[in-house]
């Protein structure tokens, strides 16, 4: 009787589980997109209805913004300067020096096709995505006569103000710019404010799919983007014609992916950093490819202190990486190439007036690194120019051609505004008060598979899990939130999903664009994302997130703010648990993330905007997944027991990862106020070991680490520790079991920074890089 009941069981739920692609039972799948040559994109055309859940005022608060509406013309002569930083700053939003950040003002300017011509930066507000039409990117034609930063200014410098920004570089959140083209070549060539970007950003800030055009003339002083620094975040997919720099880019951290420099004089130009990952460069006809400030070997002096670079494909370029000073034995700039094609590029690796230290040519660089490296248990380093470990790389992370699989933020530009659906048009309100399980769970079972489903701006409330199917697409408006609340999440000795990605087991496409995913305090025992789904066989990154996010209190609405949750901890533990764990990737799981923040908040973004918090989430990221797993920018921050935690993980390939371990440790020590569960594989505590680890892999295989910035900056809210780089002892563990590389990590204020079977190994001492300490490359043997 049971196994007939089982049997039945299965043929009724194994078609709508188990079905590659489809999900649900929709009558007419998808298909392919069937959007007219005609057609302006779809985000222009659908119903614009999205709110700001916590705004003053929700009803009044308008999200999406066309340029048009405000009187740009897109014409290309007459000046759209004004009417479009009015599109930007209409509704009280937060720029102009006296807010430092803001999540109740969120707007997506959207630019029709057309040319606009500007004479001053447009300014890009706090929370402001920029999207041109993806089917005919618009032009940002700067006029001969452009005065100012940039075409775009991200963190504008306030006039008279010695110095003083709009925002804080290193908090400067949530922004995008998508689907351009930005000339400059109007503006004389001799004249650097013929620049691209102005981009000193922060996390969860993407730049995507835009070609910049610049004077090729031999005084070209044009740039595509300017950074000087911030706390960075992901950009990819864009092109550079001609100018001086490229990029001239200085960011703590930051993860680049296929980007092409044209004609330039330098393509990437890097004044500081601690460590930045390049994967998938094009370098053509270039003076030179890579230009590192390098040298500084103290804090006060910081310069270019990593730099990891995998698939880059170089022609015609005289040299492909130069430092300004030699390395003389120390550290002072550490490189890591990977897999580089040259192709008539003389010097590989040289340094301003001085010798080659690699040669070029046409030939392919397989692995080579400058820096130091260990092996093993050997605590004793190599200072070493020259060939290095060749991580193994499973064929399951790379594309045709032998490089890292990579796959871009999909927006359907070849779809029709007919193949959506918006949640709120199909009962789902996104007040931020309502309960909305059920609208959602009917949404995803009527519409999974059969339309790409829009979640107009809003804060989605759920109170027990809620599935997204294998099978579906949805896509959010300026970071459409989808918040767990209530009983459902308050044991974290039971702990409940949020969001289910995928029921366990089940097989297809799942791609999420410009999510966050959240919690309403308490929610000790909230899994804020289980990610179940595998992509369908032969698509590489089918099951995948982009510009989407974890954030978790420090907002409105979240119950886990300075209000509830001040940093004296007055607010107690109870009432400030924000979550479980915020990401599971679980075991037959296959995951494509790219451009990822799982944030504890550490302050307030709304109120004043920088007091901070004190709030618990016991875990980060735990990957169980067989892999493939690509986490291509991405960080965790601020959990508990540990930020990175693999565990019978196979074949990730992980550049560059962020962490920061939770400011109030060892007070209380790891894990409280959590307790360990092993069902959850947690990591051992006591026995010194107080505080979370930022990457922890036990029995894994091929893991590939390009790049880490992993950083413990206070003992108790105190930052004296800073001076005697002692805030944290181990960080990074490896058991013996696991078979992972690791190149150009950095660590800030750990003692050891690779421990094995909790041993440490790498004293941060010989690697001093700066701020940070870099090991160049560390691998099992
Ligand atoms: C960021 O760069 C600006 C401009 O050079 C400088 O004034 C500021 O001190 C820098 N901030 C940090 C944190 O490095
Ligand atoms: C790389 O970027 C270019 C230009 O935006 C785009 O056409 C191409 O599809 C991208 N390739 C990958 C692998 O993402
Ligand atoms: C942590 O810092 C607070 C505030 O400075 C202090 O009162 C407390 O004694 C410190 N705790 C420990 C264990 O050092
Ligand atoms: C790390 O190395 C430094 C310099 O040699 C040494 O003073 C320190 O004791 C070492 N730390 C540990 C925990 O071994």
């Amino acid at each position: 009787m049971l196994s007939m009941f089982a049997f039945f069981l299965s043929l009724v739920l194994l078609p709508a589980v188990f079905v590659s692609g489809l999900g649900t039972s929709c009558s007419s799948p998808l298909g392919a997109g069937t959007a007219s040559s005609s057609d302006p994109f779809w985000l222009e055309s659908i119903k614009h209805q999205g709110i700001s859940a916590f705004n003053s005022n929700p009803s009044g608060y308008q999200v999406f913004r066309n340029v048009k509406d405000f009187g740009a013309k897109g014409d290309g002569t007459t000046d759209d300067t004004a009417a479009i930083n009015n599109a930007i700053t209409a509704g009280n939003r937060c720029g102009g020096g006296s807010c430092p950040s803001s999540t109740v003002t969120p707007a997506l300017v959207y630019f029709p096709k057309g040319t606009y011509l500007v004479s001053a930066p447009i300014i890009a507000y706090y929370y402001t995505q920029l999207i041109g039409d993806a089917k005919t990117p618009p032009t940002l034609l700067a006029a001969a006569s452009f005065d100012g930063m940039a075409v775009i200014d991200a963190d504008p410098y306030i006039p008279g103000g010695n110095g003083a920004q709009y925002y804080t570089n290193q908090n400067n959140f949530f922004r995008s710019v998508r689907n351009f083209v930005i000339d400059v070549r109007s503006v004389p060539a001799e004249k650097p404010q013929g620049t691209g970007i102005h981009w000193q950003v922060a996390q969860a800030t993407s730049l995507m799919n835009i070609v910049f055009q610049m004077s090729m003339a031999a005084n070209t002083a044009h740039q595509g983007i300017w950074m000087e620094n911030g706390s960075g975040g992901y950009m990819g997919d864009m092109v550079f014609n001609g100018g001086k720099f490229g990029m001239w880019v200085g960011n703590q951290q930051f993860t680049v992916r296929n980007v092409t420099v044209n004609n330039a004089q330098t393509a990437i130009f890097s004044n500081w950093n601690w460590g930045w990952t390049f994967q998938g460069v094009n370098i053509n006809n270039c003076q030179i490819g890579f230009d590192l400030a390098t040298g500084g070997l103290t804090e006060a002096t910081q310069s270019t202190g990593a730099v990891a670079v995998i698939d880059a494909v170089v022609s015609n370029t005289p040299v492909f990486i130069r430092t300004s000073q030699a390395s003389n034995g120390k550290l002072g700039g550490s490189i890591v190439i990977n897999n580089a094609k040259l192709t008539n590029v003389p010097v590989a690796v040289g340094v301003v007036g001085g010798a080659t230290v690699l040669a070029g040519g046409s030939t392919t660089i397989a692995s080579w690194g400058q820096g130091d490296v260990f092996t093993g248990t050997n605590p004793t380093g190599k200072f070493t120019q020259g060939s290095i470990t060749a991580a193994n790389k499973p064929a399951s992370l790379l594309d045709g051609s032998g490089k890292i699989f990579g796959k871009t933020h999909p927006q359907y530009a070849s779809y029709a505004v007919s193949q959506f659906v918006s949640v709120k048009d199909n009962g789902a309100k996104g007040d931020g008060k309502t309960d909305d399980t059920a609208a959602l769970n009917a949404i995803f079972t009527k519409f999974s598979g059969c339309k790409i489903i829009f979640f107009d701006a809003g804060t989605y409330v759920v109170t027990s899990t809620i599935t997204i199917p294998a099978g579906t697409q949805i896509v959010g408006e300026a970071w459409t939130v989808i918040a767990g609340r209530g009983s459902a999440f308050q044991d974290q000795n039971n702990p409940q999903v949020v969001v289910k990605i995928g029921e366990t087991n089940s097989q297809g496409i799942v791609e999420i664009t410009d999510i966050i995913f959240s919690t309403i305090g308490p929610a000790p025992g909230a899994i804020v994302v289980e990610w179940n789904v595998k992509q369908p066989s032969g698509q590489n990154g089918g099951a995948g997130m982009w510009d989407s996010h974890i954030r978790l209190g420090g907002s409105a609405g979240t119950n886990l703010e300075t209000g509830q949750c001040p940093q004296s901890g007055s607010g107690g533990t109870t009432n400030c648990f924000a979550a479980f764990l915020a990401l599971h990737l679980t075991p037959a799981s296959t995951a494509y993330l790219e451009g990822t923040w799982v944030w504890l908040a550490d302050h307030d973004l709304d109120g004043d905007g920088t007091s901070r918090v004190t709030l618990y989430s016991g875990r980060g990221i735990l990957s169980e997944s067989a892999g493939p797993v690509w986490m291509i920018g991405t960080a965790a921050e601020h959990h508990t027991l540990y930020q990175y935690n693999l565990v019978s993980a196979k074949a990730h390939y992980m550049g560059l990862i962020q962490t920061e371990t939770p400011y109030y440790q060892p007070t209380p020590a790891a894990p409280a106020p959590f307790s360990i569960n092993s069902a959850f594989k947690d990591p051992s505590f006591g026995n010194g070991f107080t505080s979370a680890w930022a990457l922890r892999v036990t029995t894994s295989t091929d893991i590939i680490i390009f790049g880490a910035g992993l950083y413990s900056f206070f003992t108790n809210y105190s930052q004296d520790c800073l001076s005697g780089a002692n805030c944290q002892s181990q960080s990074v563990n490896i058991d013996t079991a696991s078979s992972v590389t690791i190149y150009s990590l950095s660590t800030v204020a750990t003692t050891f920074q690779i421990s094995v079977n909790q041993q440490g190994i790498v004293n941060q001492s010989g690697n001093v890089n700066g701020f940070a300490s870099t090991v160049t490359a560390w691998s099992r043997s």
